[in-house]
């Protein structure tokens, strides 16, 4: 797999996987990042890349014609990160959630599939399996997403898994729980409360603080992928979780202690509509067959990241959300 397209290869874990692919194959790869520069997508995300071969398309995946073009590459492998991606956005409105990431997914699948590429990896999420209060979710866990974003991943999800069963399409699916790391949009829970912390803002917390996710490092989610890359199986989907699970609250505290701010600055507010409770995975099946497991311990990893955003205020500042 010498020749990989990355698709959504601006935002936060396309951006971090590029450079893991270029880290990890030095010139012996190339790779063709496909990403719309929607609001999330951030060309800054990979300045200073370390790769001989890279190349960038200003495309969308919902581009039939312009997906052909890049496709006039050679290329063996997608990984298909593209997507609108956070729940809030997807509440206030749902319609890109659909034309990105269900009906893009169709065309890309389309496109990719005309030009016989050997390998398709659709990253999901483990939010196509909803909430649980007890136990954690397995590969074959029903599919019982809550938000319009969850519910628009779990049609891609299903899309992607029906060109392999219809087609024989050599589709891998993703099932990966909330990562954190750099270059993540200041939306999303962590850079938003590191980023208002820093400058001593309140900091907005939905209901009691007592949701929990299972929180795993941007750059194991890669390693994750990598290890599917070349020791999965077509047609077969793969969860992946770090067992870090830690409730908003928890977070929160962990930021304002690192920063040396004040736990005045929690703000709480009224819960998200439709607000899962409880994310938990079980990557029993990825650590059996692929042989990987999470190694970035999360107390170690948050200050990391934590140190990361405060150093990076100019990456901040490009991202047009700097508090
Ligand atoms: N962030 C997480 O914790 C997490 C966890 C599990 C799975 N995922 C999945 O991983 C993928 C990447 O998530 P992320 O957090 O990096 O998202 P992100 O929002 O940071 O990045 C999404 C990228 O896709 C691009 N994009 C959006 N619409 C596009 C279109 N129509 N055509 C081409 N590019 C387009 C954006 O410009 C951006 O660069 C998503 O599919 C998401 O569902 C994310």
């Amino acid at each position: 797999m010498n020749h990989i397209l990355v698709t959504g290869g601006a935002g936060f874990i396309g951006s971090n996987f590029i450079h893991y692919l270029a880290k990890y194959y030095g010139a012996d790869v190339t790779i063709h990042n496909v990403d719309a520069l929607t609001y999330a997508g951030n060309l800054a995300n990979l300045d200073n890349l370390a790769a001989t071969n890279y190349h960038f398309h200003h495309v969308s995946i919902t581009d039939r014609d312009g997906l052909n073009r890049v496709f006039r590459h050679p290329i063996d492998c997608v990984v298909h990160f593209a997507a609108e991606s956070h729940v809030d956005r997807s509440i206030h409105d749902s319609g890109p959630f659909m034309t990105t990431n269900v009906l893009g997914t169709q065309c890309l699948l389309d496109v990719a599939m005309a030009h016989s590429v050997k390998q398709f990896i659709h990253v999901s999420t483990d939010e196509v399996y909803g909430s649980t209060q007890t136990g954690y979710f397995t590969e074959t866990s029903p599919l019982n997403p809550s938000s319009p974003y969850a519910a628009s991943k779990t049609s891609s999800d299903l899309v992607a898994l029906a060109y392999y069963k219809t087609f024989g399409f050599p589709v891998r699916v993703t099932r990966c729980s909330n990562n954190y790391g750099p270059f993540q949009f200041p939306e999303k829970l962590i850079p938003l409360m590191i980023n208002r912390a820093l400058a001593n803002q309140p900091l907005p917390v939905y209901g009691n603080g007592s949701n929990v996710r299972d929180w795993l490092h941007v750059t194991d989610h890669c390693r994750a992928i990598h290890a599917i890359m070349t020791s999965g199986s077509d047609g077969e989907i793969y969860n992946i979780g770090g067992h870090g699970e830690r409730d908003n609250l928890a977070i929160v505290n962990t930021i304002l202690s690192a920063l040396n701010k004040p736990q005045s600055l929690i703000n709480f507010v009224a819960d998200r509509l439709g607000h899962d409770w409880r994310y938990a995975i079980d990557y029993t099946k990825i650590q059996r067959d692929c042989n990987w497991s999470p190694s970035i311990d999360f107390e170690f990893g948050i200050q990391q990241t934590i140190n990361w955003y405060q150093t990076n205020t100019a990456w901040l500042d490009t991202t047009g959300a700097h508090a």
